[in-house]
């Protein structure tokens, strides 16, 4: 890979002089879904598959960006006196935003840069794509000028950009679990205060599949802000009867006592999915350090039940895919994972049942939808790094 791009750097740019090569990984949930912005917790872990950079530093202040996953769109010129949001700059807002939010922070980027990306995540798949290329500029910058930045904190200036430059209210997790990924592990995070443990992903005999929907997003990124605002709404209400930060301070037992300060039965099923999905969470990571994998996969299940009837951003693509996945003997869990409104699920296949799954899932979603799914068998990965 690195022969390759560096190769292909060459033929964009004219030379390859003094470049560096680089890495992040995509993510997948396994569970903790919509819970990252209610003070919730998360465990997502970081994927082999990601975004490959190659980056070097130029003498004046010119950015010039270049994506072999839309070569159509040539090389796209831009400015380190222009780090504003252009519709017209497409994916390069991700990186621009990066620098911008550097440039908040109080660094000041000295030079501008050639930089030339591949990534190997299928687009708008719902495994953090966008995230990636976030936290991969982030590294890049910090690499080549020296910013004293932790990995943490390209997680958190990852989610300034996407949430001040490209207008995406999300959550840290996509972010925190590329930037502090670990290979073969999960990362239990809370988001109330970012304090962390790695669990070992042990599967013994089982592999995570993906399956992604490939329905477009569409309205994805509005119909997020909305319920993100509702959530707000309902913490607002709850806080007039009970003293909370937010919905992951609650158990179940107190939201069922205090759930009637929510005036509104929708917001009452969108703050439920919050406060039980974290709940679950926590139960989940528990089964499967006591190595019940079991439990967990049915944690999973309860988990898509609970996005598909309280929080409603499955659809039917998602729903189809985890219903038919159910219904496979050797799948331990099935969900959707990420935002939503289409992207991708999540399963916890057994080894021998992996190829049985992904015919019957994939013709069963082909009848019924009208085009394939697409499958990935996947491994946990490490962090960003320079290769
Ligand atoms: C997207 C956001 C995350 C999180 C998930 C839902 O991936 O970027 O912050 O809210 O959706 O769990």
């Amino acid at each position: 890979m690195v022969e390759t791009i560096t190769k292909k750097f060459e033929e964009v740019y004219g030379d390859a002089k003094g470049v560096k090569v680089f890495f992040a990984p995509g993510r997948v949930n396994l569970i903790g879904e919509h819970t990252d912005y209610n003070g919730g917790h998360v465990f997502p872990c970081a994927l082999t598959i990601g975004t490959y950079g190659v980056a070097r530093e130029r003498q004046d202040r010119k950015l010039r960006f270049y994506s072999m996953n839309f070569s159509h769109l040539g090389i796209i010129e831009s400015s380190l006196d222009d780090l504003e949001p252009h519709k017209e700059a497409g994916w390069t807002n991700y990186p621009k935003g990066v620098m911008w939010a550097f440039e908040k922070r109080g660094f000041q980027i000295p030079r501008g840069m050639d930089i030339l990306l591949n990534g190997n995540i299928p687009n708008g798949s719902g495994l953090s794509s966008s995230a990636s290329i976030e936290v991969l500029t982030g590294y890049i910058l910090r690499a080549f000028f020296g910013f004293e930045v932790s990995n943490q904190d390209l997680a958190l200036i990852g989610q300034y950009s996407e949430n001040n430059f490209n207008g995406v209210n999300c959550g840290i997790m996509d972010q925190f679990a590329i930037a502090m990924g670990k290979k073969e592990h999960a990362i239990f995070l809370d988001t109330a205060d970012l304090s962390y443990v790695y669990a070992p992903v042990k599967l013994e005999g089982a592999k995570i599949v993906i399956a992604c929907s490939n329905k477009k997003r569409g309205l994805g990124d509005s119909k997020y802000n909305e319920r993100r605002s509702e959530c707000e709404t309902a913490l607002a209400e709850l806080q007039q009867v009970v003293d909370i930060k937010g919905l992951g301070d609650l158990s179940e037992e107190q939201f069922e006592e205090y759930k009637s300060a929510i005036k509104d039965p929708v917001r009452v099923r969108r703050a439920k999915h919050a406060v039980y999905e974290n709940q679950r969470t926590i139960k989940a990571v528990e089964a499967l350090k006591a190595n019940n994998i079991v439990q967990f996969g049915q944690m999973m299940n309860a988990s898509h039940v609970s996005l598909r009837d309280d929080y409603e951003v499955t659809g039917i693509e998602l729903d189809t895919l985890v219903e038919e996945a159910w219904k496979v003997e050797g799948v331990i869990g099935s969900r959707m994972t990420g935002a939503g409104f289409g992207g991708c699920t999540v399963s916890l296949v057994k080894d021998e049942a992996i190829d049985t799954f992904i015919k019957q899932v994939g013709e069963a979603y082909c009848a019924k939808i009208g085009y394939n799914a697409d499958f990935y068998v996947v491994e946990v990965g490490d962090g960003p790094c320079e290769l």
